[in-house]
C-alpha cells in the first residue's frame, strides 16, 4: 500500500479543474466551478468543483470526492489504478509497488507500436511517395487536422523499411513478429504492411495495439480492401472498440455513444462533431462489448450502413443491447448510404441535422426497414410487408403506440385503417403469441420468405418451447434440475445441439459447484456462443408465467421420447439409404465383373 503521505501528496498536486474538465463543461462561480453532473442526468448544474480544496462533489447525487475518488468513479478503475495514474501525471514517484503494477508490463510493446505509428505518419506526410496517399485522403474529405488526430499514416512500398527503423531503435525481432508488424521467411525479415494507408487501432486506454491498412491505389480487385493486424497478445479483434479511448469523455458527457460499421465512418462522424463515435473491427458486436459500454453510457445509437448487411447487423446489435438494458436508438441513412458517403455527398451540417432529427427507436427502425427496396405496387409484396409489420406490432405493449403504428402503416401502404385492423386481428388469431418466435422472424426473413419461415417456426415450435421450459424449471432448484436430468437423460438427442451443451454444463459443471442458481455465474461457465443462445432463451421466456408441474414434465418427456425416436429413425433410414446405395454399387460392379469374365472366357475359347 502507498503511504498516507504519498496519497496526500498526489491529491494536493492534482489540479481538480484540469482533471474534471474533459468530462464536464465547467463555469466559474465565485471561488468554485460548476457544471452538469457526469454521474447522473440533470438539467441544472449541481456538480461543484473546488480547486482550492481539491474536491469535486455533486449536490444532487452525492458522487465525487477527492481526485482519486473522482477518477475511480468516472473511469471505473480501482483506487490503486487511479492513484498510479495521478501520481504519474504529476511526476510523483510512489515508493511502494502497487498491486496492479505486478501485472504484465507492456510499456515496451506500446512504445514499439508508437514508433511504428510515427514511422507510418512521417511516411505519409513528409515524403514524396506519400503524396498520392495524402491526395486520396483529401479526396475522401479528410483534412490535415483529422489525419493527425487519427494518427493516420502510410506503409511504404519497400520490403523492410519499418523493420529497419525498429531494428535501429534496438527492438527485438521476436517482439516485432509477436506484435504482427514484421514477418519472416527464408530470405529474412519483411514488413507485413506495404502500400496501404494505415489506421492505428487503440485499446480502451489509448495505446496503439494494431493497425488496419486500407488499399488505395492498387487496381488489383482481388486484394482485400482492409488488412488488419493478425491476432496478437495485444490485438484481439473481437474485443476492440475503435476510437473508444478518445471518445470516452464525450460518451460520459452525453451518456450515449454512436456505434458505426467502420473506421472511415467514425472519422467522418468526428468531422461532423460526433466525437462519441466508435466501431468494432468488422466483427459483430458482442455481449461483452455491450456490457463494457454500459458502464459509460445509458444510450446506444446504432448507425450502420443502410444496406442489407447493415440492417441485419443492426437487428443483431439491438438484440444484444436489449440484453444489457441499454436504451437502443438507431439512425437509418437514406439510400443505403454510410455516414462517410452521406457527408461527402451532402456536407457535415446536413449530416448533423439529418442525424439528430432521425434518431428513432428500435421498433420504428424495424418499421422503416420494412420499406427498403420493396415495390409496393406489387400486391403480394404489400401482403408480405403487412405480415412482417404485424410481427413487429405485437412486440409493442402500449395500446396508443400500437394505434400510432397502425396509423403509420395504413398510410405507408395506402390501405384503409379499418381493413388493416381486421387483417391484424385475423393474423393474430392464426398465429397466437405463444406460437411465435419473435427474433428469428425478424432477422432471418429478410429475403422475402415469410411463408417458409412461418412454417419452420410452427414445426419447430413445441420442441423449442420444451427446451426453454426445462431450463426454466432447472433454474428454480438444484434438486429439481437433477431429478429432471435423470428423467430426460436418455432422450437428450431431442435437444438442439447447443442447448444440449448448455444443459450438460448446467448439470455437470454448475450444479456440481453451486447449490442455488444464479444467471451471471452460470453464464460465466458458458462459451460466448452458448451464452448468446442461453440469454436468447431467457429473453423469449420473459414475462411468461410458467411454473413447474409434474404433469407438464411428464408431457415433455413423452414428447422428447417421440422426438428421439424420430431422430433415430431418421438416422437409421439414412443408414439404410447408404447401405442400399452400396448394395446397388456392389450389384453394378459384380455385373461388370461378370461381363469381363464372359469376354475373357470367350477370348480364351477362341
Ligand atoms: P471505406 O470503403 O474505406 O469507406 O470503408 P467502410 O468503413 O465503408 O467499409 P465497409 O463498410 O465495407 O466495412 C466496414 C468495416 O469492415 C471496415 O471498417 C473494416 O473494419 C471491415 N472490413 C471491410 N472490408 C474488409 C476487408 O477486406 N478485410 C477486413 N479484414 N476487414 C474489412
Ligand atoms: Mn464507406
Amino acid at each position: 500500500m502507498a503511504t498516507e503521505e504519498e496519497i496526500a501528496k498526489v491529491i494536493e498536486s492534482t489540479d481538480m479543474v484540469e482533471l474534471v474538465s474533459p468530462y464536464v463543461k465547467l463555469l466559474k462561480q465565485g471561488k468554485n466551478y460548476k457544471g452538469l453532473c457526469p454521474f447522473h442526468n440533470e438539467d441544472t448544474p449541481s456538480f461543484v468543483v473546488s480547486q482550492e480544496k481539491h474536491v469535486a462533489h455533486c449536490f444532487g447525487c452525492g458522487k465525487g470526492g477527492n481526485p482519486i475518488n473522482f477518477l475511480m468513479q468516472i473511469k471505473h478503475i480501482s483506487f490503486n489504478e487511479a492513484l498510479a495514474e495521478l501520481a504519474q501525471k504529476n511526476g510523483i514517484s510512489l515508493n511502494v509497488k502497487l498491486p496492479n503494477s505486478q501485472k504484465q508490463d507492456y510499456t515496451k510493446y506500446y512504445e514499439l507500436m508508437q514508433l511504428a505509428t510515427k514511422f507510418y505518419q512521417q511516411n505519409l506526410t513528409q515524403t514524396q511517395s506519400g503524396k498520392n496517399a495524402l491526395n486520396y485522403l483529401y479526396e475522401r474529405g479528410l483534412d490535415d487536422k483529422l489525419i493527425k488526430e487519427f494518427q493516420i499514416g502510410l506503409a511504404p512500398s519497400g520490403l523492410d523499411q519499418l523493420y529497419k527503423v525498429l531494428k535501429d531503435a534496438n527492438y527485438l525481432e521476436l517482439d516485432m513478429l509477436d506484435l504482427g508488424l514484421i514477418g519472416k521467411n527464408d530470405r529474412g525479415y519483411y514488413d507485413i504492411f506495404s502500400k496501404r494507408i494505415m489506421f492505428p487501432i487503440w485499446d480502451e486506454k489509448g495505446h496503439v495495439i494494431g493497425f488496419s491498412g486500407r488499399i488505395f491505389d492498387n487496381p488489383d480487385k482481388n486484394l482485400p480492401k482492409y488488412v488488419n493486424t493478425k491476432e496478437t497478445f495485444l490485438y484481439h479483434k473481437g474485443n476492440i472498440l475503435y476510437h473508444f479511448a478518445q471518445a470516452q469523455p464525450e460518451i460520459l458527457r452525453k451518456k450515449r455513444f454512436i456505434l458505426h460499421e467502420g473506421q472511415m465512418d467514425v472519422i467522418a462522424a468526428n468531422k461532423a462533431g460526433f466525437n462519441e463515435s466508435i466501431c468494432t473491427m468488422g466483427t459483430a458486436l458482442t455481449l461483452d462489448q455491450a456490457l463494457f459500454l454500459k458502464k459509460y453510457a445509458s444510450e446506444a445509437i446504432i448507425c450502420y450502413d443502410g444496406d442489407k448487411a447493415g440492417i441485419t447487423a443492426s437487428l443483431k446489435a439491438i438484440k444484444i443491447f436489449r440484453q444489457t438494458g441499454i436504451n437502443v436508438h438507431l439512425v437509418l441513412l437514406p439510400d443505403g448510404m454510410d455516414p462517410d458517403e452521406y457527408i461527402k455527398k451532402n456536407g457535415k451540417e446536413a449530416y448533423v441535422t439529418y442525424f439528430e432529427e432521425h434518431i428513432i427507436d428500435d421498433v420504428e427502425y424495424q418499421f422503416e426497414t420494412l420499406f427498403l427496396n420493396v415495390n409496393l405496387s406489387d400486391e403480394s409484396v404489400v401482403e408480405q410487408v403487412k405480415r412482417k409489420a404485424f410481427d413487429i406490432l405485437r412486440q409493442i405493449s402500449s395500446q396508443t403506440a400500437k394505434d400510432k403504428f397502425l396509423n403509420l402503416l395504413a398510410k405507408r401502404l395506402a390501405v384503409k385503417l379499418d381493413s388493416l385492423i381486421i387483417d391484424y386481428n385475423n393474423y393474430y388469431t392464426a398465429y397466437p403469441k405463444e406460437d411465435y418466435v419473435e427474433e428469428s422472424f425478424l432477422t432471418d426473413n429478410f429475403p422475402n420468405d415469410v411463408d417458409n419461415v412461418a412454417k419452420n417456426i410452427k414445426n419447430d415450435l413445441f420442441k423449442r418451447d420444451y427446451e426453454l421450459r426445462l431450463f426454466l424449471y432447472a433454474r428454480s432448484s438444484k434438486e429439481l434440475a437433477l431429478d429432471i436430468d435423470s428423467k430426460i437423460f436418455e432422450y437428450m438427442n431431442a435437444f438442439s445441439k447447443i442447448n444440449r451443451q448448455i444443459w450438460i454444463t448446467l448439470i455437470n459443471n454448475y450444479y456440481t459447484q453451486y447449490e442455488t442458481f444464479d444467471d451471471k455465474t452460470f453464464c460465466s461457465l458458458l462459451t460466448e456462443e452458448q451464452r448468446q443462445v442461453y440469454l436468447d432463451n431467457l429473453e423469449s421466456l420473459r414475462g411468461s408465467t410458467v411454473v413447474y408441474d409434474d404433469n407438464d414434465l411428464a408431457n415433455i418427456i413423452k414428447k422428447m421420447h417421440e422426438d428421439t425416436l424420430k431422430y433415430e429413425n431418421k438416422q437409421l433410414s439414412s443408414q439404410i439409404d447408404e447401405l442400399a446405395d452400396s448394395a446397388a454399387k456392389v450389384a453394378k460392379i459384380s455385373k461388370k465383373f461378370q461381363n469381363r469374365k464372359q469376354i475373357m472366357d470367350v477370348r480364351r475359347n477362341k
